[in-house]
């Protein structure tokens, strides 16, 4: 039977549009899905939306009918975001399901009967845009006096309500335990160092239910209570594989990898795993947090207008350029900043240049020289140091993306198989075929074309997880059937010369 595979993204808040840094997190998964099936990995890839909480009910206009209304549509955009941009989650979960909703109520009911959950009252403050608590200690000041939170920096609330408590605190030393046994459970490595410092600091018991607003899910016994929107979003982990006895469950739990933006890893790290060691589930492998964009050096944010849509970036210059640009401008962990000139500069370099005349290059030659047909290298295989290394280095990307894709280094991936793109124009250059036709050299010109479309048939299995289409269009274009797989016969296969995969684009 195949080994599972599960992974998951975060959940979106309704109140945003899929902006480049939600689409990011849904591609670099998307990516790592793709690789894991393509492995033999029976995948499970779950995405969805975060739909309560205070936030939405702000930008809803504190209405039921309006909230719901929003939520629908704004779902409606997420769904069909991830459906433009080719993503292939497996289930997209929701939290105003029911599947859901049963199941933080049984969660919370769980925890309650054991001790964990107890009634209490908090006083302290709230940051909305967050949707956390913060104590004054951990609170920033501006010069007027407002309480800002150490996050966003953005003001907060003060809260003093009924509320129940989640016992974080009696989780501290086992938690601590478990980030230390396992290294690689948080990375990168600086959110791990900042994790650690944090739970030294020492937990204090979370408040997990709201009763300022009603929108959310209810305490079962005391709907007044609404719990609270980050106790009900972790769940969804679980709660669309149907804990705490469904096959999904069975099947696929623990995760292999949460992934997401580093400003939540401390929500995932510390609450959600003391949640399943409260429940006595088994605990997800890794959480990764990845790095932020900004755009122009600045946050993204509707009022400063500088979000940047990534349906309308795939519209002007295709979607397998969106995927491959996020993923490869910057190391996955680390911060990057989003500019149309390093977009297109990486898009002509990359792609037009160096892959898409690779492909152009190569078809128009086994057409002028060959009919079209693709030649037997015969006595000629590997014929030279060159030729060699580019049918050698093609199982030495296949063992190194093992390792990369384990620790979700997707630029060096990338810049792995470009550095093998290279290769291939280099031995272009090198082998100057058009010289060797020019004095009848068949046989050897026969081999170097064997090998260019050899290294193409490789390009095109090797960005499969990362540009499904372009690598569909290569495979297609070599005249190949069926989908970009490691071995296949390349000998006597007429080609089928198509348009350019990325015209260039010319800057005024
Ligand atoms: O936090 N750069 O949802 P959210 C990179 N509902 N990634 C970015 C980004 C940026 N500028 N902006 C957003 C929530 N992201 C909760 C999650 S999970 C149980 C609940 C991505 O809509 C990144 O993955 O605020 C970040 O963690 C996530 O969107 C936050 O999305
Ligand atoms: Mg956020």
């Amino acid at each position: 039977m195949a080994e599972k595979f599960y992974l998951t993204t975060p959940i979106y808040y309704v109140n945003d549009v899929p902006h480049i840094g939600h689409a990011y997190t849904t591609i670099a998964a998307d990516v790592l899905a793709r690789y894991k099936r393509m492995m033999g990995f029976d995948v499970y890839f779950l995405t969805g939306t975060d739909e309560h909480g205070e936030k939405i009910w702000n930008a809803a206009g504190k209405n039921l009918d309006d909230t719901k209304k929003l939520v629908e549509e704004k779902v409606a955009g997420f769904i069909s975001a991830w459906k433009i941009l080719d993503i292939s989650n497996d289930d997209f979960i929701r939290t105003t399901e029911k599947r859901h909703e049963e199941v933080v109520q049984k969660v919370f009911h769980k925890l309650l009967e054991n001790g964990d959950v107890y009634l209490g009252e908090y006083e302290g403050w709230y940051c909305v845009p967050c949707e956390s608590f913060w104590s004054l200690s951990e609170l920033k000041e501006d010069p007027e006096g407002r309480k800002l939170c150490p996050d966003c920096g953005r003001e907060t609330e003060v809260l003093k309500e009924e509320s129940y408590f989640f016992k974080l605190s009696k989780y501290q030393d086992q938690l601590l335990a478990h980030i230390k046994a396992n290294p690689d459970f948080i990375q990168p490595e600086s959110r791990r160092n900042e994790i650690l410092k944090f739970i030294e600091q020492g937990l204090r018991d979370l408040s997990i239910t709201r009763t300022a607003f009603p929108w959310g899910i209810g305490v079962p016994d005391n709907p007044k209570h609404v719990i609270y929107v980050w106790f009900d979003a972790l769940i969804n982990y679980i709660s669309a594989l149907g804990w705490p006895d469904g096959e999904k469950f069975k099947k696929y739990w623990p995760a292999d990898v949460h992934i997401m933006g580093k400003e939540i890893v401390r929500f995932h790290a510390v609450t959600w795993l003391c949640m399943l060691m409260a429940l006595g589930v088994p605990l997800p492998k890794k959480v990764f947090g990845h790095g932020w964009w900004t755009v122009g050096g600045k946050k993204m944010s509707k009022s400063k207008g500088n979000v940047v849509d990534p349906l309308a970036l795939s519209k002007e210059f295709g979607l397998d350029a969106v995927r491959y640009f996020l993923l490869r401008e910057v190391p996955f962990g680390v911060d990057g900043d989003f500019s149309r000139n390093s977009f297109i500069k990486r898009y002509n370099s990359d792609l037009a240049n160096d892959l898409g005349n690779l492909l152009n290059r190569t078809l128009n030659m086994v057409e002028r020289y060959f009919n079209g047909v693709i030649p037997d290298p015969k006595n000629l295989l590997c014929f030279d140091e060159y030729s060699q290394r580019l049918v050698e280095g093609k199982k030495g990307i296949i063992k190194a993306q093992e390792r990369d894709f384990e620790e979700l280094s997707f630029s060096l991936i990338l810049i792995g198989i470009w550095s093998y793109i290279t290769l291939a124009n280099v031995y272009i250059e090198n082998q100057a075929p058009w010289k060797l036709a020019k004095f009848g050299e068949t046989d050897k010109l026969g081999a170097i074309m064997y090998h260019l479309c050899f290294a193409l048939s490789a390009i095109a299995y090797f960005v499969a997880p990362f540009m499904p289409e372009t690598s569909q269009k290569i495979w297609q274009q070599l005249g190949l059937t069926g989908s970009p797989s490691e071995n296949v016969d390349i000998i006597g296969v007429k080609v089928a010369k198509g348009d350019p995969l990325f015209p260039r684009i010319e800057v005024s």
